[in-house]
């Protein structure tokens, strides 16, 4: 008999046979990616997937390591959050010939060639920027002083870091007094948040707004503020991204005044869209997290229910 033809579909596996989902996560660097691996690996236990999760401790040449290995293992789907843009053309490719199915989540790459993974499920991160800038905006709508804000990136390279800072310079520009001063990365850690703060106090004497592109990197910040002698969310405003429970408490205290919603709870959309692959259904290429925005007053509501 003839043999069959070649298909590009992924082959679905036996029905007795678990699903092996290899995920290679960016690292443990904030309170975000902590919730966002719970979820993930309570999804892929409910889901009834063996998971080989791999941490990268936020370095990109770990996590090609990593997606490397689950080549060799032979897994039926890799998923995996790239730590930086950049540079995965190679190893993308190399899944592709394996023919492994790969799913981006939270971050996105900039390969121009899609058909290297089948869908990318997370957050609009410029779109989380331009909200950070919109409130500032309002805020100052009637202010003729210039404000000074500084910016504590997220990691180089990394797509929340380039977007963010680019949905929000979008915005502020359409007032002239809003005058970012300063912007560096603080790698989305409170250890780093705390210790570029601190430069940044040293070397400018009107500081008016903070921007921090997540939670931890501005509860650093906060404390680098309060060592300074400084009230954080009146001396200065602080503006984060996020939404985790610690960010949460110190909205409620008014010490940030206002945070863009990220969500890191990707797992169930993630199990999902491994299913939806290994079935052989067409999925959506970009699948867009909700997401909201607080205030002090509305994060203080909202904190007995937060989860993570
Ligand atoms: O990619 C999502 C970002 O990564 C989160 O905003 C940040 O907290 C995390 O480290």
């Amino acid at each position: 008999s003839a043999p069959a033809a070649a298909s590009s579909e992924p082959a679905a596996a036996p029905a007795d046979k678990k699903v092996t989902l290899g995920f290679a996560q960016v690292g443990a660097e904030s309170g975000w990616r902590t919730a966002n691996t719970n979820s993930i690996k309570e999804s892929a236990a409910a889901a009834g997937y063996d998971l080989k999760f791999s941490d990268a401790q936020q370095k990109q040449e770990n996590q090609i390591k990593a997606i490397r290995s689950y080549i060799q293992q032979k897994v039926d789907v890799i998923a995996f959050s790239p730590v930086v843009e950049s540079g995965w053309d190679t190893v993308l490719k190399e899944a592709k010939d394996a023919g492994i199915p790969v799913i981006l989540t939270d971050r996105a790459v900039d390969s121009s060639d899609t058909s290297l993974y089948e869908t990318f499920i997370g957050s609009d991160f410029v779109e989380e920027g331009r909200r950070a800038g919109q409130w500032l905006v309002d805020k100052y709508k009637d202010s003729a002083e210039e404000i000074n804000i500084v910016e504590l990136q997220g990691t180089t390279g990394s797509a929340p870091a380039i977007d963010r800072k680019t949905g929000f310079e979008e915005v502020i520009k359409s007032n002239a007094n809003l005058k970012v001063i300063a912007s560096q990365t603080g790698d989305f850690t409170r250890a780093k948040g705390n210790e570029v703060m601190q430069s940044f106090l040293k070397a400018n004497k009107k500081i008016d707004v903070l921007y921090a592109h997540n939670d931890d990197m501005a509860l650093g910040a906060i404390q680098a503020i309060e060592a300074a002698g400084l009230k954080p969310g009146e001396d200065i405003i602080i503006i984060s991204v996020d939404g985790v429970k610690d960010g949460f408490i110190a909205a409620s205290e008014g010490k940030i005044n206002f945070i863009v919603e990220c969500n890191p709870l990707l797992g169930p959309q993630l199990m999902q869209a491994v299913q939806d692959v290994l079935d052989g259904k067409t999925i959506e290429k970009r699948i867009v997290t909700e997401e909201g925005v607080f205030t002090s007053e509305q994060a203080k509501a909202a904190l007995p229910d937060r989860k993570y």
